[in-house]
């Protein structure tokens, strides 16, 4: 338990920290994951022919891990942080949050032990067997009723926008997962999903689009509501665009799955809505990054010598980029050449590092000092060196993937006169083993930051005390 000021209630902080540590712990543990899969995809070999270090298996951990440990943890510690502050109330059954923390660590657990093993319903994004998955229902009903129960017993009369992201990815996330997770359970691991044949690739990929619209985006654009104006000290450039943003946005991402199964069994016509939705979906997305980036405005000095906001402000680039992207995408003929290529996988890290880690180390590097009694982290020079480390990491994972993966589009389609193919499928592979070392480089110089992040939390953690903001300020020398 924490006060945050004479007038403010008592904050129930404790299951934030847990949630704020477990972040850094599972980036770490997930990206690292990412590294192998790197290293794995240049040099197939790196799997010492030992099952549960195979590409198959380590993927879903990886995807896993990122999304659900890494990025969870952030929306479940900010999410609890944000709505006790906005509401100006502590969090409404504690114990029930401390479950929360201790449940979604065993689902983590758990999924890291059953991925290995194979143990997996192959739906991407949704994995875990059936057990696992009623865990997770019982976990998040847990988390709604703390969640609006807090702001049920709020002291304020406004809602602040931040929470209606929040609990907008709260509810939908509830109800993707049950609708998607239907399953026959035939023994103690192994089920089968309920729906069929072409059913089930429509029911999953509008799960796995909403997970990216709501897992991946609402709640972070929740994040960036309340920590943007924090850090810059100013408040949102325009609430009036934040509603108009939020509206625009839950109800649109909700018809763009099918952009996800073009030219496939799916009636066409329901694939031209997905690509219809998804190109709508640019206007939302970019009303939000420039709410977030206008938030700035008149303070753009910041930018200067503040890392912090630099991490903010580069995350909303890179979610400016990626929803630019993805539109486009999404446009039949594009998606033609991207599908199947690694265009795809620059564009997801574009948006999962670029946009969804980077908003969420700039906000534990505003969330843990203050959690800790201190005003600033111990060292402000290497919130610098971690920022510059993730923005060339990024850059260079990108960069190489887009570049990859367009030659592989177009190398795939080249034809002779006669109709025979140019390339073959090897001669591609080969042409694109560069892009594979380089997207390691980039991957690896990301994961070396979240370590350089680890190491200052834990000497901001060390020193703690309500005096120590001086050594934190001394640090930017
Ligand atoms: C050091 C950082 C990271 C590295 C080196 C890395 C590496 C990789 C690799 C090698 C793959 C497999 C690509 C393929 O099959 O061709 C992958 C897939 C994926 N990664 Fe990462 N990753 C990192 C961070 C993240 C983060 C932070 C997130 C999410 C927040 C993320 C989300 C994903 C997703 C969703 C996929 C599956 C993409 C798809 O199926 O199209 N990654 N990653
Ligand atoms: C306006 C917003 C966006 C639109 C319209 C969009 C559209 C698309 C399209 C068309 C694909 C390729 C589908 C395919 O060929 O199979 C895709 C893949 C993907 N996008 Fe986006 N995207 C958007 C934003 C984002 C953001 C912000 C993120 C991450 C935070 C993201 C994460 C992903 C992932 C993980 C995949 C790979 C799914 C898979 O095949 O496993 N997208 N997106």
């Amino acid at each position: 338990m924490a006060t945050a000021g004479a007038a403010a209630p008592v904050y129930a902080d404790g299951v934030v920290r847990q949630f704020s540590i477990m972040t850094i712990v599972w980036g770490i543990v997930g990206m690292l994951v990412g590294v192998v899969l790197a290293a794995q995809l240049a040099w197939p070999a790196l799997n010492f022919d030992v099952p549960f270090l195979s590409y198959g298996r380590l993927r879903p951990l990886h995807t896993n891990a990122v999304i659900f440990a890494f990025g969870g943890s952030a929306l479940f510690a900010t999410s609890f942080y944000v709505v006790q502050r906005t509401c100006r109330a502590s969090l409404f059954a504690p114990g029930l949050a401390a479950f929360v923390f201790w449940g979604w660590q065993a689902v983590i657990l758990a999924a890291a032990i059953t991925l290995p093993l194979g143990i997996s319903t192959s739906k991407e994004y949704a994995e875990l067997e059936w057990p696992i998955d009623l865990l997770i229902t019982v976990v998040w009903v847990a988390y709604a009723v703390v969640y609006f129960g807090t702001i049920a017993k709020r002291k304020t009369e406004h809602i602040y926008v931040a929470n209606w992201f929040y609990g907008a990815f709260i509810v939908t996330v509830a109800v993707l997962h049950v609708v998607n997770s239907a399953e026959l359970p035939v023994t103690a691991w192994k089920s089968y999903s309920v729906y069929p044949g072409s059913i089930d690739a429509m029911v999953q990929w509008w799960y796995g689009h909403n997970a990216v619209g709501f897992f991946l985006t609402a709640g972070f654009l929740g994040m960036m509501y309340y920590f943007v104006p924090k850090q810059a000290e100013r408040p949102v450039y325009s609430y009036r665009l934040s509603v108009v943003h939020f509206w625009a946005l839950i109800s649109v991402y909700m018809w763009a799955g099918p952009h996800h199964l073009h030219y496939s069994t799916l009636p066409d016509w329901v694939q031209s809505v997905g690509m219809v939705f998804s190109l709508i979906l640019l206007a939302p997305s970019w009303g939000g990054m420039i709410n977030g980036i206008m938030t700035l405005s008149g303070a753009w000095e910041k930018l200067r010598d503040d890392p912090v906001i630099r991490f903010m402000i580069v995350s909303l680039s890179f979610y400016g980029m990626s929803t630019f992207e993805g539109p486009m995408m999404s446009i039949k003929t594009v998606n033609a050449l991207s599908h199947f290529t690694d265009w795809t996988i620059g564009h997801v890290h574009s948006g999962a590092l670029g946009w969804v880690a980077m908003m969420t180390i700039g906000s534990l590097y505003f969330l843990i000092p203050r959690l800790y009694g201190r005003t600033e982290m111990w060292s402000v020079r290497l919130i610098n060196t971690h920022f510059w480390l993730s923005t060339i990491g990024v850059i260079f994972y990108v960069a190489n993937m887009w570049i990859a993966g367009v030659m592989q589009g177009l190398m795939w389609r080249a034809m002779n006169e006669d109709g025979t193919l140019v390339n073959s499928f090897v001669q591609s592979l080969e042409a694109t083993w560069p892009f594979y070392v380089g997207r390691l480089l980039g991957g690896t110089v990301f994961f070396v930051g979240m370590l350089v992040m680890a190491f200052n939390t834990i000497k901001t953690i060390q020193a703690g005390g309500p005096d120590a903001g001086a050594q934190g300020l001394a640090a930017r020398g």
